[in-house]
């Protein structure tokens, strides 16, 4: 079993029976998503569940968990979900995956969101091994743009995979990827991107984490916000 699933699987065993419970996207939520289920099956765990994206949506569908749409919901009992970088006070970088505005309303609705990763997800500042993903209004993108650059960042549109073209998220948004300088700490970061018109949301998940649980040679670390 890699570090990946051993986190997964630790996490599924804190999902009680009635639990309404959001499922990330990624690798490890995957993984995740497979353990819950199999607790399902095996146990009989009564649980449903809301995805973040289309992806964990079609996971959980082939899976049969019996699913909630985002919008029949007011709160989450769990949300379990990866990220891409974490930082010591457990701010995250999230949205590689381009669907940060489900996965950061998921967070912000839940009574508790644990984080799964490995070691190799831990950073000393947000943005240290990738650009922070800010997702824009489509008409919006050049006047974010001058906005980031006044804060001392780099922006550029997200191209697809083939290199011919741009990615559009779920809803419509186009993403801009961008470097900054490291002026600013992550928590002035966020309250700036927060106010800047256009936005429609960015990959800095501050004050939202409950605990990030890490996966390293075989052993799983809890670090619960104090
Ligand atoms: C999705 O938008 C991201 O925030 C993922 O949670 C992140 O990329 C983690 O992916 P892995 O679990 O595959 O490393």
């Amino acid at each position: 079993m890699n570090d990946k699933q051993l986190v997964a699987e630790h996490a599924a065993r804190l999902v009680d029976d009635g639990m309404v419970v959001g499922l990330g996207t990624g690798s490890t939520a995957n993984y995740f998503i497979e353990a819950i289920a199999k607790r399902r099956v095996d146990e009989g765990l009564n649980v449903q569940v809301v995805a973040s994206s289309v992806v964990s949506t079609i996971k959980a569908q082939q899976l049969g968990l019996p699913m909630l749409a985002l919008e029949h919901i007011d709160h989450l009992d769990l949300y379990v979900d990866g990220a891409d970088e974490v930082t010591t006070d457990l701010t995250l970088l999230k949205g590689r995956g381009a669907d940060l505005v489900r996965e950061k309303l998921l967070a912000n609705a839940s009574d508790k969101f644990l984080v799964l990763i490995d070691a190799s997800k831990r950073v000393s500042r947000i943005g240290e091994n990738f650009p922070i993903p800010i997702e824009v209004m489509p008409f919006a993108w050049q006047l974010v743009q001058r906005s980031i650059t006044k804060l001392g960042g780099q922006a550029n549109l997200r191209a697809n995979a083939s290199k011919d073209g741009l990615v559009v998220t779920s809803h419509g948004s186009l993403v801009l990827d961008v470097i900054f300088d490291g002026n600013l700490d992550h928590q002035s970061l966020n309250d700036r991107l927060n106010a800047i018109p256009g936005i429609v949301e960015h990959g800095i998940f501050y004050g939202l984490t409950s605990a990030v649980f890490c996966a390293e040679q075989g052993l799983v670390q809890e670090q619960w916000r104090s």
